[in-house]
């Protein structure tokens, strides 16, 4: 079954309004491969996301970067999935590693996020992956599949969720994965999702890669088979990210 290529860029919390502008200006002339080829989603600050859905041109989607675990209310400083969807906004970013490592979000509170905003109509992006510590310690595999599972166990139905892969020693350091690493720890994903929850699911969920992505080692990462696109930090705030989705091709 072909998976389509997808390469999300997660701007993190950065920009400024006039910066945004110049950001979607640059992604608007941008030549790049058809929608049959390359699902695009950008992920602004909140704050930016109206502006961004507003002036985007139409075959690039947008996504949050975070919303809250259960339907809204009295939660200060939190963003409901209500008010996503209520806004069109078609994708969040869920299990970051900068929430789960810096705001102390569990396996357990992502995967009910995840199955919260699946159930309010949005596609997800679901981060996982190890720290340093723990790939030297030999147990890369189990801390994804810890993660994945307890998304697993709260999710039936994988139709709108994105895996992406986010070992936490290569973001934002410029010491990207290996090919071989990345493709390695996919296949290994891969597997967990055939023999846990179907063969189905295992040939369709798109699994992406994200770590110190750039236009000069998208090429050779998106040559793996198990590798179905990237979620990209730093360059995606670029001109470079329009090389990065070339990469599809
Ligand atoms: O979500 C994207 C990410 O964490 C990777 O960031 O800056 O290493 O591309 P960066």
């Amino acid at each position: 079954m072909g998976r389509k290529f997808f390469v999300g860029g997660n701007w993190k919390c950065n920009g400024t309004n006039e910066e945004v502008k110049k950001i979607i200006s640059t992604l608007n002339a941008g030549d790049v491969p058809s929608q049959d080829v390359v699902e695009v989603v950008v992920s602004p600050p909140f704050v930016f996301l109206p502006l961004t859905k507003g002036s985007l041109r139409p075959d690039f989607h947008v996504a949050a970067q975070n919303c809250w675990v259960k339907k809204g209310g009295a939660y200060t400083g939190e963003i409901s999935a209500e008010m996503l969807v209520n806004l069109d906004i078609p994708w969040v970013i869920l299990g970051h590693s900068e929430r789960r490592l810096i705001l102390g979000e569990s396996n357990e509170f992502v995967g009910d996020k995840v199955a919260y905003a699946l159930s309010r109509g949005l596609k997800v992006i679901a981060c996982v992956g190890e720290t340093l510590e723990q790939r030297e310690s030999g147990s890369t595999l189990e801390v994804v599949a810890a993660q994945t599972k307890a998304i697993a166990d709260r999710v039936s139905d994988w139709t709108n969720v994105v895996v992406a892969y986010e070992p936490v020693w290569a973001i934002g350091t410029g010491k990207v994965a290996t090919p071989a690493q990345a493709q390695e720890v996919h296949a290994e994903l891969r597997k967990w999702l055939h023999a846990n929850i179907s063969p189905e699911v295992a040939a369709s969920t798109r699994i992406i890669y994200g770590g110190s992505v750039n236009g000069a080692n998208c090429k050779e990462l998106a040559a793996q088979a198990d590798v179905d696109g990237f979620l990209v930090g730093g360059a995606s705030l670029k001109p470079e990210f329009i090389d990065i989705i070339k990469s599809a091709e």
